[in-house]
């Protein structure tokens, strides 16, 4: 329910309600550790950019800038919310095409609301939280030459240091209007020496860390691929130079998003640092009539005192507790065996059986049907040629449907506990091969450009999820298949980017149609445990979490890679949310061989753990390593759902990486270290334990008698590497 706290014009008083306050037209958002400070200049009736950091208790004079000149008026003022054409060079926030031609707007300020809660967006992934959690301030701004009204949105979670931001722009004209850019989070920030973080890579070299300075003119990366993509993910820290993973200075930034994104910075003759992340005006131009409304997506903002950790803490709680809406975001998930590698298309309901009762016998609690399940001849899903969009299963495979043969797995019971195994199925739904009964039918269904050809990537094409009725096939598909038999999990894949779109808009509109599909399967069926894929973490963004607790964060599962990937995907998103599986060696992309332990170490840092192999090529020491890793697992996965992660030391800045996890209570800590190459010398780095309680003492499983909290950070512990390749260890602290 919306309460109206208060409607207030530039009317002097002065208000407060919790974290937010209203002094005249002066709004001061507060978290626990951070202040952001912004007001309406009198004069231009624009939106001021004041303070985002540390604790602050007075708006401060701006910045004294030379006046007059080429660069004069509003190119010289930190702005909130910059439009463009009158008189500032720098990028705008917001960029609207109007009817006659031109560009040119002037949004001036007209009143504000302050909210206890936080409303949610139309059609849109968003944080949210009650009265407790957060506040909302609302300004609202006016266009009088053109008749385009903006709504402003500010919710500050004060426990997270964290500020969610979305606008809504309505045409209040007679025509129509187009809109060419909209970044949901834009702030001037003062000039400060900056260094941008973000994440790079591609298909199976997801998230690996980029640091550049925030140099003169725009420092910026996107995608255009109508996804987030592997190849930038959209987030980003700045951060002062000396900022380091435990103390300085951080800003994190990420898009609450799925499609087609930009971010930048923009740093001007001034200094000051222009600050946007929001849509790719490339996929933009979204037509809005009179009377409609464009709302953007939900930017998030965390500010840290405590270097890069502070700030990937921060979203990994806020997310935690205030993004992602699954029964399963704060639960253990069950340890799984994925068929994929094991079998590829190699499937029936033989060689499934036999690999579910091998799954069984391994103590694995549930079994997943990957891809190759569906489609019947001429378009039987045996290969990738063929299939995508027919979401009936192939009768030569199963001749009586997925009941019967789901009841047969139902019925095994798993190794080593009374539980029966529980199955789980892939999908890959906003996809269709030409080769299939849908394309057929609906050829119109697939993204296109007039008569360009339809470029195929993978053999097939992109379904356009913004048409309705690709929306509800695709529900009534996908509920048919949960319906027909007992379903616990499903994983939800996409493996390709867009390429021709009917306009640019299409992007936009084809995620607020995935959007509604989405929330409509999990709405549901909210039992089901529904894990986010995209060629590996081609999405793995705040959006599809918003929906899905986990996502499948990479096809490269060599451990020693993974642990870059993993690392890098820490820095925005909770490891809770890591799906991380244990595959064969040599490994099928690197041919590098780690052992059982290795590769499952890494793998047991993420909330989804499980195995993609088969097992009957396992070694005996593969096997006979199985049970231990599976009791592990019993006692790591609830302290990764609800704890702490610390990165203790990256692997690519070390021969020694390591990562930790405190648990929710403060009561256990467990380190997961590891020694990459064999080396003679230098001898290992002490390793520095982090979050403890300096004064308490803690015994371990490494050493004897007990170690105090500052000696296990400020001393570290030594440990006794082997001379050998892809080593690891896990080590309990318990605080006495
Ligand atoms: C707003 O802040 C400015 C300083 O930037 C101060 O001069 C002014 O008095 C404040 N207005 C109110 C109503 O608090
Ligand atoms: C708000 O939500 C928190 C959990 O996030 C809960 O503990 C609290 O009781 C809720 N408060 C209200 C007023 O609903
Ligand atoms: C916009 O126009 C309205 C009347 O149409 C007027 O009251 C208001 O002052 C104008 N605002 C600005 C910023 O010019
Ligand atoms: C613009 O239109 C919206 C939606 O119809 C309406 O709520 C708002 O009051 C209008 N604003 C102005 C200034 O006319
Ligand atoms: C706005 O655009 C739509 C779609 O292109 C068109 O049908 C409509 O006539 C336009 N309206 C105006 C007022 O120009
Ligand atoms: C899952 O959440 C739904 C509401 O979204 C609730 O009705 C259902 O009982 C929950 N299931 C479990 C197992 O917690
Ligand atoms: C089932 O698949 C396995 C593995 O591909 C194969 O060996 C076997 O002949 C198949 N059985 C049937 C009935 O098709
Ligand atoms: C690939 O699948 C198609 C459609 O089921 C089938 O016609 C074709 O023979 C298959 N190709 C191979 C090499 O198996
Ligand atoms: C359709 O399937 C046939 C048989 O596998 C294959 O040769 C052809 O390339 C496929 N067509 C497309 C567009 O993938
Ligand atoms: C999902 O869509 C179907 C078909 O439109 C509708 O009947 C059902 O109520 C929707 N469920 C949810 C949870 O939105
Ligand atoms: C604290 O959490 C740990 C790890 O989940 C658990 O083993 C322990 O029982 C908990 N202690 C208390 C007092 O709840
Ligand atoms: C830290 O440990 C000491 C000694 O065990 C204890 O007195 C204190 O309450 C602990 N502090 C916190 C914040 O848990």
């Amino acid at each position: 329910m919306r309460i109206l706290l208060l409607v207030a014009a530039t009317a002097g008083l002065a208000f407060a309600a919790g974290p937010i306050s209203a002094s005249g037209s002066n709004f001061t958002l507060t978290g626990n550790g951070m202040s952001y400070l912004f007001h309406v200049d009198p004069s231009s009736l624009d939106l001021f950019s004041d303070h985002f950091g540390g604790p602050v208790d007075d708006f401060i004079n701006p910045a004294t800038i030379f006046q007059g000149g080429w660069s004069d008026g509003l190119t010289n003022d930190r702005r909130e919310f910059p439009d463009i054409g009158r008189s500032d060079y720098r990028l705008p926030a917001i960029h609207i095409s109007h009817a006659d031609g031109n560009t040119v707007s002037a949004f001036a300020y007209q009143s504000y609301e302050i909210l206890p809660g936080k409303p949610s967006l139309p059609g849109l992934p968003a944080t949210y939280g009650n009265a407790s959690d957060v506040s909302t301030l609302i300004i609202r701004l006016y266009d009088n030459y053109s008749d385009v009204s903006a709504a402003l949105s500010y919710s500050v979670f004060p426990s997270y240091n964290a500020i969610a931001r979305s606008f809504q722009i309505t045409n209040n004209g007679s025509a129509n209007i187009t809109i060419e850019r909209a970044a949901s989070f834009s702030i001037d920030l003062p000039n400060l020496d900056l260094n941008m973080l973000e994440l790079q890579g591609d298909w199976a070299h997801e998230m690996n860390r980029v640091i550049r300075p925030v140099q003169y003119g725009e420092t910026s990366f996107r995608s255009t691929e109508g996804y987030s993509s592997h190849v930038h993910n959209p987030f980003f820290a700045l951060m002062s130079p000396s900022t380091t993973e435990s103390s300085g200075e951080a800003w994190g930034f990420n898009l609450v998003y799925t499609g087609s994104f930009a971010a930048t910075t923009e740093r001007f003759s001034h200094g000051f640092v222009r600050v946007l992340l929001g849509l790719n005006p490339l996929h933009a131009s979204i037509p809005v009539g009179p009377g409609q409304t464009f709302t953007s997506p939900e930017a998030v903002a965390v500010y840290s005192s405590e270097g890069l950790g502070g700030m990937s803490r921060s979203f990994h709680d806020l997310y935690r507790n205030h993004l992602s809406r699954s029964n399963y975001t704060l639960q253990t998930r069950p340890v799984l065996l994925n068929s994929w590698e094991g079998l590829g298309f190699n499937i029936n309901q033989s060689s499934l059986d036999q690999l579910a009762q091998e799954t069984a016998d391994l103590g694995i609690r549930l079994f997943v049907n990957d891809d190759g399940w569906f489609g019947q001849t001429p378009y039987a899903r045996i290969n990738d040629t063929a299939g995508l969009g027919d979401w009936t299963p192939n009768p030569d495979h199963f001749p009586n449907g997925l009941g019967p043969y789901v009841g047969d797995v139902d019925s095994l019971t798993v190794e080593n506990s009374s539980q029966k195994l529980e199955f789980g199925i892939w999908v890959e739904p906003e996809m269709v091969n030409p080769n299939s009964t849908l394309y057929n039918e609906h050829p119109d269904w697939a993204l296109h450009a007039g008569s360009h050809p339809r470029t195929l990537t993978r053999n097939q094409l992109v379904l356009n999820l913004g048409l309705p009725e690709v929306q509800d096939y695709l529900i009534t598909a996908i509920s048919n298949v949960i319906n027909s038999a007992d379903i616990r999990y499903i994983k939800w894949d996409n493996n390709r980017g867009m390429h021709e779109l009917p306009n640019p808009a299409a992007d936009y509109n084809y995620m607020l149609g995935m959007y509604r599909v989405m929330d409509n399967l999990t709405g549901s069926y909210p039992d089901i445990l529904w894990e986010g894929c995209a060629s590996g973490g081609g999405r793995f963004d705040p959006g599809i979490l918003h929906y899905y607790p986990q996502s499948w964060t990479s096809d490269d599962t060599d451990a020693a890679e993974r642990l870059t990937i993993q690392m890098g995907t820490s820095l925005a998103y909770p490891p809770s949310a890591m799906a991380c599986h244990v595959s064969a060696v040599p490994n099928g992309i690197t041919q590098r061989n780690t052992s059982i332990e290795y590769r499952a170490h890494v793998a047991l840092m993420c909330g989804s753990f499980g195995f993609e192999l088969n097992p009957v090529e396992l070694t005996a020491e593969e096997r006979a390593a199985i049970p231990g890793i599976l009791a592990d697992w019993e006692r790591i996965n609830p302290i990764v759902i609800t704890g702490s992660f610390y990165r203790l030391a990256l692997p690519d800045n070390s021969n020694w990486p390591a990562a930790q996890f405190v648990s929710a209570n403060q009561t256990v800590a467990i380190v997961f270290a590891f020694q990459q190459r064999a080396t003679v010398k230098p001898a290992p780095p002490p390793l520095k334990i982090a979050g403890l309680n300096a004064t308490a003492r803690y015994t371990s499983n490494l050493y004897n008698g007990s170690l105090s909290g500052s000696t296990l950070m400020n001393a570290g512990i030594n440990l006794a590497w082997e001379t050998a390749d892809y080593q690891s260890m896990l080590i309990w602290l318990y605080r006495q």
